[in-house]
């Protein structure tokens, strides 16, 4: 049942205020986390493992940031596939965490099989509970995101990165990071963000005008700095698999390294920047960009929108929110970008060719 969107994937979408109302009301009362202490220790461990594939392991990228910024935890992320066969060493005090929607994903629950005998403790970050990944981890902790049927996650990434924040702030007051004023502060930014998602959805039509000459391209960048990075590995392979579009995601930083060459007019190039510390950096980027007569589309704030000056090709202005958890909501842009890109394109959003929803052959 699509309850009246034309398909699952933007019905997901939709469903996103709710779902990750629903997840965050499970992991804090609204002032503190409600994680049991004896559940997990983050204080004893020494090394956090994040280990995933696709849009979860970019969930995983967005929680490094999380994990190291706010607890100060060293924070490895690898791809389940690479994980697994590399071998790599496991101390005995790391704790091994793994997200999948699915739970079902063959190298996700291969690496945690490899991991299991090493890692002082594996958790596991899931939306399907009776899962094997579940099942076969130490703590198996849910996203409630409900089923997903569009085979292009949405609503599941929100919700993962919903749970990835409460556990980012469990460890920061294990570790004596933050004080109790500060989680109630963080865990207040979480329950606004569903009013948020609410107001970047109201952007829909916008974004829909927009994507008319996206779908133009053969190539599209994405372009973000610290945890908009992730997201702009997010936003590029949403495009990729529902609109078969080419589009890769960079750090914006990276661009002098080699992708500004691809860049001409014909290359539109999606630029996520909320107004924060490094804002002044990604304009410098963007300046690069438009100085080789490249597309700027810039999904920013504000007060973002005011710094960056003239010569953009697109604006979309977002609402302000604290730039800790800016990817949750610039998850939005991102999957509307791809959704409507598709639509304008004719193509299968819900079933994109050559995709399964779950991969449990490697
Ligand atoms: C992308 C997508 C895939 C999955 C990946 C992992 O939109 O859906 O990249 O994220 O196959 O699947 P799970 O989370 O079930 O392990």
């Amino acid at each position: 049942d699509k309850a009246g969107h034309r398909h699952f994937m933007l019905k997901e979408i939709y469903e996103q205020p709710t779902v990750l109302s629903d997840c965050l009301r499970h992991y804090s009362d609204g002032t503190a986390v409600t994680i049991r202490e004896g559940e997990l220790d983050f204080a004893q461990t020494d090394r956090l493992i994040l280990v995933a594939c696709g849009t979860a392991h970019y969930a995983c990228l967005v929680a490094k940031y999380w994990f190291e910024q706010l607890a100060g935890l060293p924070c490895d992320v690898d791809i389940a596939s690479e994980f697994r066969y590399r071998e790599p060493p496991v101390s005995d005090r790391a704790t091994a965490l793994f997200v999948s929607q699915s739970g079902e994903t063959a190298d996700t629950l291969a690496a945690l099989r490899y991991a299991r005998d090493k890692a002082a403790r594996i958790v596991s970050v899931v939306n399907v509970p009776e899962s094997s990944i579940a099942r076969d981890s130490d703590l198996a902790l849910p996203i409630l995101a409900g089923v997903e049927v569009g085979v292009a996650s949405t609503k599941a990434f929100m919700n993962q990165l919903g749970a990835l924040a409460h556990l980012a702030i469990l460890a920061a007051r294990q570790r004596g990071r933050i004080d109790s004023a500060r989680e109630a502060e963080l865990l207040g930014t979480l329950r606004s963000l569903p009013g948020l998602i609410n107001q970047a959805l109201a952007l829909e039509p916008q974004i829909e005008a927009q994507t008319r000459r996206l779908a133009e391209a053969q190539s599209v960048l994405f372009l973000g700095r610290g945890a908009m990075f992730p997201m702009a590995l997010e936003g590029a392979l949403k495009l990729k698999e529902i609109s078969y579009i080419h589009a890769e995601g960079y750090a914006s930083g990276e661009l002098k390294h080699g992708p500004i060459a691809l860049v001409d007019k014909s290359v539109p190039v999606v630029v996520l920047a909320p107004r924060d510390g490094l804002f002044d950096k990604t304009v410098s980027n963007m300046q690069e960009v438009m100085a080789r007569e490249g597309r700027v589309w810039l999904v920013t704030d504000a007060e973002g929108g005011r710094l960056a000056g003239d010569g953009v090709w697109h604006r979309l202005v977002m609402p302000t929110v604290d730039p800790v958890f800016a990817p949750m909501l610039y998850a939005v842009p991102a999957q509307l970008i791809a959704y409507h890109t598709a639509l304008h394109k004719g193509t299968d959003v819900d079933q994109p060719r050559n995709l399964a929803k779950s991969v449990t052959v490697e």
